[in-house]
C-alpha cells in the first residue's frame, strides 16, 4: 500500500525562520533576491547568494539549479525562465525536477521560499511536483544497514506572502491528499503480477475501505461473476488458477434513491499473456502494468474520500488474469456478456474490451451522470500517440470537452480520437455473433477497439430508441508506464488521469 508514514510534512507559513535547506526559485533576468528571501539566513550563505545571482553564472532559466553550499545554511537556486512565461506545467515540472535532484547532502528539512511575484496555483502547481515526485516503489528491496540513503521523509516548510498563506495551505493540503491518491495507482500498477491478482485487489480495496463511514464496497467473486451471466471477466479469467472478480467502489451512496453518480469504470488484467492467441515474449513483464485501469479507479477514491468529497461517486474494476490453460477461453469461441449480447472471440489478446463489456454494462443500474472507462487498451494507442497522451473517444462532446480541457489543465493530455460508425460497423459485422472483438484489418486498432466498448454502453431508459448515457473511453495503453518526459515520474507506474478525474468530478456541479 502506499507508504503513507514516509510521505513529505507540508506546512505554509509566512517567511520567517530558515529551517534546513533554503529552495529559492528564482525568474529569468533576477539579479538579486526578492525582498525577505533571504530572511535568517547566516550572512556567508546570504552574499553567496547575492554574489550568484548579480553574476552571469546563474541566468534563471529553466532546468538551471545551483546548489550553495559553504554557510551554515545550505541553499538551492532554481530557475523557472520568465516570469511573463511561468506556467502551471513548467511549475509543477520544476518542482518535479528539483526533487528529483535532491540528495542526502541537502537533508530532509527543506524551506522553500516564494516571493511575492507568485501567484497561488503557480506555487501550488511548485509543491504539486515535488510530491508527486517524491515517490519510490522500493518494498520488494532488501535494506542494508549501511543504506547511504536515508528514507525518512521530508519536512517541508512553504513560506509565502502573508495575505496568500491561508489559500495555499488549503491548495497544498488537497495536493498532498491527491498525491497520496496518485501514490496508491503507482503502488498498484507497480505491484509484481505474483502478488497483485484480481482477488488481492479486492481484499485490498476491502482493507482500504474499512472504517470509512461514507464508503460501500461490493466484490463480486468468481461464483457471482457465474450467478449474474458476466461472461467478459469469466472467459478472460477463467484460465488463471487466480480467478477474476468485479470491485466495486462507492462512495456517499444517497439514503434513497439510486443517486445520480459518475462512474468510473477501470480494466484490470493482472497480468496480460494473450491467453491462448499468446504475446511474443519480449517486453511481456510490462504487462503487470495491464491493470492500470483499476489502479488510476483506486487512486482516485483515495484521492477524493481523503479530500472529504461530500458527492455520490462509483468506481467499478473489471480484474481478471488472462492466461493460457486447459481452461482457458479460445480465439473461435463465442462468448455471452453481461449485456446479453454475444461476442466472437478472434483473438483472446483482445481482453481488455471484454471484460470492459461486463464493466460497462453494470453501470447502468446505479443511473450514471456519466461513465468513463480508463484503459490499457491497444498497442496501436501507443503507435498514434506515443507516450505524451491518452486517447479519447467519447459519443457526448461536451463530456469529451470537459475531459479534454482538465487533462491539458493538469498536464496528462488526452487527446480526442474518432468514434465514427464505420468503425462500429466493423465490430459489429460478424456473421455468428453480435459482436467481434477484432476488427477486420490491423489498420486503427485503437478506434475499433473503442467501436467495440460503444456496443456495451448502456441506454438510458428501455425504449429501443433511447439514447446511450454518456460515456468516454481513455485508452492509456501509453500514458501508464515509460513516459520519460513526465518529469513527476522516476520510472515505473504513472498513476496517470487520478488528477484529471479528481478535478473533473470535484468541478462538475
Ligand atoms: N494490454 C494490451 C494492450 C497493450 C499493448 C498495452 C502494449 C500497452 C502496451 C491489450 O490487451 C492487447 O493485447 N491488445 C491487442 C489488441 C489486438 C489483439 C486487437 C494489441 O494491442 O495488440
Ligand atoms: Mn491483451
Ligand atoms: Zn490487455
Amino acid at each position: 500500500m502506499a507508504q503513507s508514514s514516509d510521505t513529505m510534512k507540508i506546512q505554509v507559513e509566512e517567511i520567517s525562520s530558515l529551517n534546513g535547506t533554503l529552495i529559492l526559485p528564482c525568474f529569468e533576468g533576477c539579479e538579486k533576491p526578492p525582498s525577505k528571501t533571504m530572511n535568517d539566513a547566516d550572512r556567508l550563505t546570504r552574499t553567496l547568494i547575492k554574489k550568484i545571482l548579480s553574476s552571469e553564472d546563474f541566468t534563471g532559466k529553466s532546468e538551471e539549479t545551483m546548489n550553495v553550499f559553504g554557510g551554515e545554511n545550505k541553499a538551492v537556486i532554481v530557475g523557472l525562465g520568465k516570469k511573463e512565461k511561468l506556467t502551471t506545467k513548467i511549475a509543477r515540472d520544476t518542482g518535479a525536477k528539483l526533487l528529483a535532484k535532491l540528495n542526502k547532502k541537502h537533508g530532509k528539512t527543506l524551506t522553500l521560499r516564494f516571493s511575492s511575484d507568485w501567484k497561488l496555483d503557480a506555487m501550488n502547481a511548485f509543491v504539486e511536483g515535488m510530491l508527486l515526485r517524491d515517490y519510490k516503489y522500493d518494498k520488494y528491496l532488501s535494506k542494508s544497514d549501511d543504506d547511504e540513503n536515508d528514507d525518512s521523509p521530508y519536512n517541508l516548510h512553504i513560506q509565502c506572502t502573508p495575505k496568500n498563506v491561508k489559500s495555499l495551505n488549503d491548495l497544498c493540503e488537497e495536493s498532498q491528499n491527491i498525491a497520496t491518491g496518485v501514490h496508491l495507482a503507482r503502488d498498484l500498477g507497480n505491484a509484481p503480477p505474483n502478488d497483485l491478482y484480481p482477488m488481492a485487489y479486492a481484499n485490498m480495496a476491502k482493507d482500504w475501505a474499512k472504517g470509512k463511514k461514507n464508503v460501500s464496497l461490493t466484490v463480486i467473486d468468481w461464483e457471482g461473476i457465474l450467478e449474474n451471466k458476466m461472461g467478459g471477466l469469466e472467459n478472460v479469467g477463467k484460465g488463471s488458477s487466480r480467478k477474476p472478480c468485479m470491485v466495486i467502489f462507492e462512495i456517499n451512496k444517497p439514503a434513497k434513491g439510486k443517486g445520480n453518480p459518475p462512474i468510473i469504470v477501470g480494466k484490470g488484467i493482472t497480468f496480460d499473456t494473450g491467453g491462448i492467441s499468446l504475446k511474443p515474449g519480449a517486453s511481456m513483464d510490462e504487462m503487470k502494468y495491464d491493470m492500470h485501469g483499476s489502479a488510476t479507479v483506486f487512486g482516485l477514491m483515495q484521492a477524493l474520500h481523503s479530500n472529504g468529497h461530500s458527492e455520490h461517486i462509483i468506481g467499478i474494476s473489471c480484474m481478471a488474469e488472462n492466461m493460457p490453460s486447459a481452461n482457458a477461453y479460445r480465439p473461435g469461441d463465442v462468448i455471452t456478456t453481461y449485456s446479453g449480447k454475444t461476442i466472437e472471440v478472434l483473438n483472446t489478446d483482445a481482453e481488455g474490451r471484454n471484460v470492459l463489456a461486463d464493466g460497462l454494462w453494470k453501470s447502468g443500474e446505479f443511473n450514471p451522470k456519466f461513465i468513463i472507462d480508463l484503459a490499457t487498451l491497444t498497442g496501436a494507442c501507443v503507435v498514434a500517440l506515443g507516450h505524451e497522451a491518452s486517447g479519447l473517444w467519447s459519443n457526448n462532446d461536451e463530456l469529451l470537452e470537459k475531459i479534454r480541457a482538465m487533462g491539458a489543465h493538469v498536464d496528462e493530455l488526452a487527446w480526442p480520437m474518432p468514434l465514427l460508425p464505420a468503425f462500429e460497423k466493423e465490430m459489429t459485422g460478424s456473421k455468428i455473433a453480435d459482436v467481434r472483438n477484432l476488427g477486420t484489418t490491423r489498420w486503427g486498432g485503437s478506434n475499433t477497439a473503442a467501436a467495440f466498448l460503444k456496443q456495451f454502453v448502456p441506454k438510458m431508459s428501455d425504449d429501443k430508441d433511447a439514447e446511450q448515457y454518456p460515456w468516454a473511453h481513455l485508452d492509456i495503453a501509453g500514458t501508464a508506464w515509460g513516459a520519460s518526459t513526465n518529469a513527476t515520474v522516476a520510472h515505473g507506474a504513472t498513476g496517470v488521469h487520478v488528477r484529471t478525474l479528481y478535478h473533473l468530478i470535484k468541478n462538475d456541479k
